[in-house]
C-alpha cells in the first residue's frame, strides 16, 4: 500500500509527459480525401490539393517535383537511441501518364527528417534525393517507391515496380507491381490511371516490413514485398511522413486520394468508394464531351490551349542547374536559332537521312562553343516522345569515339538535337568519288579502329546494350585531329515508330543492311557488325557498298571483294587512290575482318570485341575458307539488280529502289 502514492506519482508523470508529447505530436490519422484538412498537409513544388479533395503531386508538366507531407512531425522513438516504433499506413493513389504506356517517373511514400526535401531532384530521383547524397547514411531517408520508369543507373527491374529504398535510389528490394487475390497473384499496372490502395506495415519487434497492393478496399492477406529490416538506425526520434513525386522528360499526373497512418497499431483501411473521384479529364468520355461542346466553350478551349502552349513554351526556356548535371539538357529554341543565325543556308553542314544539320556557335560570357544542330522533323508524336525518353539515357553515353550529345530542343513535332561540332565532317567525304583529300592508309586504319572501339562501348561496355542501327561512313565523323567518332546512335529507332511504311520495317542504309534484317526486321549487335564489315571494305576499297556506276560484277562491294578473294587477287580491290602506299599486312587483315563481319549468318560474325582484338593483332584471325553458301546470299542481291536493270542509274535512287524492294520481300 505504501507503494501506491509513488506508483500514482509515476503514472501522473508519465501521463503528463505523454500529454506534452501528444500535444505537439500525433501518431494516428485518417484522411478520406483532403478537402477539409488542407491545413494538416504541407505542399511543396508542383503539388496542389484539388477542389474535389485529391492531392495532385504532379501534373503533365515536364521535370517538376511535388511533395505532400503530413504537417506535424511523428514520433518514431522514445529517445534518440531507443528502438524504433512499429507503424502502419494505407493510402490510395492513381497515376495517369501523359502517354498511355509511358510513365514519368513515379512517386514514393517517404519518412524523412524534413517535410521539404529541398535537395531532391526530379526525374529518376523522384524528388527524394540527388546525385550527391545518394547512399549517404546521414540522409535518414526511408521510402517505398512506385516507379514507372526503368532506370538502369539504379538497377531498376522494370518500368512498373515497387521498391524499398534506404538513403538511396537503388532499392534494397523490389518487385514488379502485382497483388494477391484468392491466393493467386495478378499483375497490376501502376500507371493504368485506376485507383490502387497500398498498405505498408512495419513491425519493430519482428523487424519486418510488408507492402501490399490491391485495386480494392480489402487488405490482401499476403504481402507482395516482405523485407527484414531494422529501421532504428535510419529513423530519428521525430520524422515527417509524406509523398514525393517527380516527372522527367516524360510525365504523369500522380494523385493521392486518401491516407491513414498509425504508430504501434494497424492503420485503417480506406474504403475506395468513399474517396474523392478523379477528375473527368481522364479521356473516357471524350466523345460525349465533344458532342455537347458549345461554341463559347470551344472558344474557351482554344484560349486555354494557347495559354497552356504559351506556358509550355515559356517553361522550355528555363534551364535549371540540375538540368545541366543530369545528362544532356534542353536548349531553348531561341538560343539555337541565335547560334545558327536563324538556321541560315550558309550554316548548313549537310543533310542526313534524319534531317538537316547546321553549324552553330553558342556564345556565353566567357566562352564560345561550336555545335552541330540537327533538325529532325517527324510525323509521329509517340516516336518523338519515346525517343526523348531515351535522350536521358543516350546523353549519358560518353566515349572518345562517340559524338557527344549535348542536348535537345523540341518545337511541336520537330526535334532538334545538339551535338559537339566535328571540324572535319564525315568520313564519306574522304573516301568516295571526289574526296576532299585522300586519306593515308595509317589514317584509315586508325579511323577503323576508333569506330570499332566506339561500337564495343555501345554493345558491351555500357550498362545497357545500345544498338547503333545505322553504322556507315556518313555517320563516322572526324574531329580536328582526324579522330573517328560515331554519330547518330539511337536515332534510327525514331523511325520505327514512323508512319511511312517503307521506313517502318527496316531502318538503316542500303548496302549496310544485314540480310537477316530484311527477314526479321529486328536489329541486333550482329547487324551492327555486318554494317561495320561493309564500312571496313569501303575504307579499303575507297568506294560505296553498292556502286551503281561500277561494272555489273563489281556492283555489290562484298560480292566483288569475295570474288577476288576466291581467285587470290584480293589486293586488286585496294583503293587505287592510295597509290600503292600502304601496309599490305594491315590491308589484308582489314579485308579479312571485313569479310568475316559480312557473313550472311549472324551467328558466324565475330562480336565487336573480337573485331577489336583482330585489328589490334591480339588474336589471330580464323581461317575464312569455310564460307560455304556465302555466294548464294549475295548473288540474290545481284540478281535483283540485273533483273530490274536499275544498276546503270547511280546513287541513292538505286539504293532506295533496292531498299523498298527488300522491304517488300521481307515484309511478307
Ligand atoms: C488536423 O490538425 C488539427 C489541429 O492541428 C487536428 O485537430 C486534426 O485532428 C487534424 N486532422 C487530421 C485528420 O489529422
Ligand atoms: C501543372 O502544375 C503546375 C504547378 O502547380 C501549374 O503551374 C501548371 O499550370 C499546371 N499545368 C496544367 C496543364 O495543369
Ligand atoms: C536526436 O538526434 C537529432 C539528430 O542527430 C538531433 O537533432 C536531436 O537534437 C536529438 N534529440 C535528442 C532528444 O537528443
Ligand atoms: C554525407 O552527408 C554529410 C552531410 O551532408 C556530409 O558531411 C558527408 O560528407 C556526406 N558523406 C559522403 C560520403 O558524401
Ligand atoms: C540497402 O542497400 C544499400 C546499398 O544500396 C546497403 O548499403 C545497405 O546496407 C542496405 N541496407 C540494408 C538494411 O540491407
Ligand atoms: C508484431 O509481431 C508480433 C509477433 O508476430 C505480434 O505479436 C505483434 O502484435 C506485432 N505488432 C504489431 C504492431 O503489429
Amino acid at each position: 500500500m505504501a507503494k501506491t502514492p509513488l506508483h500514482l506519482l509515476c503514472i501522473l508523470i508519465l501521463l503528463a509527459s505523454n500529454s506534452i508529447q501528444s500535444h505537439s505530436l500525433q501518431d494516428d490519422f485518417l484522411f478520406s480525401g483532403f478537402n477539409e484538412a488542407a491545413t494538416n498537409i504541407t505542399l511543396n513544388g508542383g503539388a496542389v490539393i484539388e477542389h474535389k479533395g485529391t492531392i495532385r503531386l504532379t501534373n503533365d508538366t515536364e521535370r517538376v517535383l511535388g511533395h505532400a507531407f503530413y504537417s506535424n512531425p511523428i514520433q518514431f522513438k522514445n529517445k534518440n537511441n531507443t528502438k524504433v516504433f512499429s507503424f502502419s499506413t494505407s493510402f490510395a493513389f492513381a497515376i495517369i501518364p501523359q502517354y498511355p504506356k509511358l510513365g514519368g517517373h513515379g512517386f514514393a511514400f517517404t519518412i524523412s527528417p524534413s517535410n521539404k526535401l529541398s535537395n531532391g531532384y526530379p526525374s529518376q530521383y523522384l524528388g527524394l534525393l540527388n546525385p550527391h547524397d545518394l547512399g549517404n547514411f546521414s540522409n535518414h531517408l526511408f521510402a517505398v517507391e512506385f516507379d514507372t520508369v526503368q532506370d538502369f543507373e539504379f538497377n531498376d527491374i522494370n518500368d512498373n515496380h515497387v521498391g524499398i529504398n534506404l538513403n538511396n535510389m537503388v532499392s534494397n528490394k523490389s518487385v514488379k507491381a502485382c497483388f494477391f487475390t484468392d491466393g493467386s497473384v495478378q499483375d497490376l499496372n501502376l500507371k493504368s490511371g485506376s485507383v490502387i490502395q497500398t498498405w505498408i506495415d512495419y513491425n519493430s519487434s519482428t523487424n519486418h516490413l510488408e507492402v501490399r497492393l490491391s485495386p480494392t478496399s480489402s487488405k490482401p492477406s499476403s504481402p507482395i514485398l516482405s523485407y527484414k529490416l531494422d529501421l532504428t538506425p535510419i529513423l530519428q526520434e521525430t520524422m515527417y511522413i509524406g509523398f514525393s513525386s517527380s516527372t522527367g522528360l516524360l510525365s504523369s499526373s500522380h494523385y493521392i486520394l486518401g491516407w491513414s497512418f498509425k504508430i504501434n497499431g494497424e492503420s485503417k483501411t480506406l474504403s475506395l468508394k468513399h474517396l474523392p473521384s478523379l477528375s473527368s479529364h481522364t479521356n473516357h468520355s471524350k466523345k460525349s464531351l465533344f458532342l455537347g461542346l458549345s461554341v463559347s466553350f470551344l472558344i474557351l478551349l482554344v484560349l486555354a490551349v494557347s495559354l497552356a502552349f504559351y506556358i509550355k513554351m515559356r517553361n522550355c526556356d528555363v534551364i535549371e542547374a540540375w538540368e545541366l548535371e543530369v545528362g544532356p539538357h534542353r536548349f531553348s529554341y531561341k538560343e539555337l536559332k541565335q547560334a545558327t543565325k536563324g538556321f541560315k543556308e550558309k550554316n548548313l553542314l549537310g543533310f542526313g537521312g534524319f534531317g538537316k544539320v547546321y553549324k552553330g556557335v553558342l556564345v556565353s560570357p566567357n566562352s564560345k562553343t561550336e555545335i552541330a544542330v540537327k533538325q529532325i522533323s517527324h510525323e509521329s508524336k509517340q516516336g518523338v516522345q519515346e525517343f526523348i525518353s531515351e535522350i536521358e539515357t543516350i546523353g549519358k553515353l560518353r566515349h572518345r569515339n562517340l559524338v557527344q550529345l549535348l542536348g535537345w530542343c523540341r518545337k511541336k513535332n520537330d526535334l532538334i538535337l545538339v551535338y559537339d561540332y566535328m571540324e572535319n565532317g564525315s568520313l564519306d567525304k574522304y573516301i568516295f568519288e571526289k574526296p576532299r583529300r585522300i586519306l593515308k592508309w595509317e589514317e584509315r586504319f586508325r579511323i577503323i579502329k576508333g569506330v570499332a572501339c566506339g561500337l564495343v562501348y555501345l554493345h558491351e561496355e555500357w550498362e545497357q546494350t545500345v544498338i547503333h542501327r545505322d553504322v556507315k561512313a556518313g555517320n563516322v565523323l572526324l574531329d580536328s585531329d582526324m579522330n573517328a567518332k560515331l554519330g547518330d546512335f539511337g536515332l534510327a529507332k525514331l523511325y520505327d515508330h514512323g508512319e511511312n511504311p517503307s521506313t517502318t520495317r527496316v531502318v538503316g542504309t542500303m548496302g549496310y543492311l544485314a540480310p537477316e534484317l530484311t527477314r526479321t526486321g529486328k536489329p541486333t549487335t550482329s547487324s551492327d557488325v555486318f554494317a561495320f564489315g561493309a564500312l571496313l571494305l569501303e575504307v579499303v576499297c575507297g568506294r560505296r557498298p553498292i556502286e551503281g556506276k561500277a561494272l555489273p560484277e563489281e556492283l555489290v562491294l562484298v560480292d566483288w571483294v569475295w570474288d577476288k578473294w576466291r581467285v587470290g587477287e584480293v589486293m586488286e580491290v585496294v583503293d587505287k587512290k592510295l597509290g600503292g602506299v600502304y601496309d599490305e599486312v594491315e590491308v589484308l587483315l582489314v579485308v579479312k575482318v571485313g569479310l568475316l563481319c559480312s557473313d550472311e549468318l549472324p551467328q558466324r560474325r565475330p562480336t565487336m570485341r573480337q573485331v577489336v582484338r583482330y585489328l589490334e593483332g591480339e588474336v589471330k584471325l580464323p581461317e575464312i575458307d569455310g564460307f560455304a553458301g556465302k555466294k548464294e546470299g549475295y548473288s540474290y542481291r545481284r540478281e535483283f539488280f540485273e533483273r530490274e536493270n536499275t544498276w546503270s542509274s547511280a546513287g541513292d535512287d538505286v539504293e532506295s529502289a533496292f531498299a523498298s524492294s527488300l522491304q517488300l520481300s521481307g515484309g511478307r
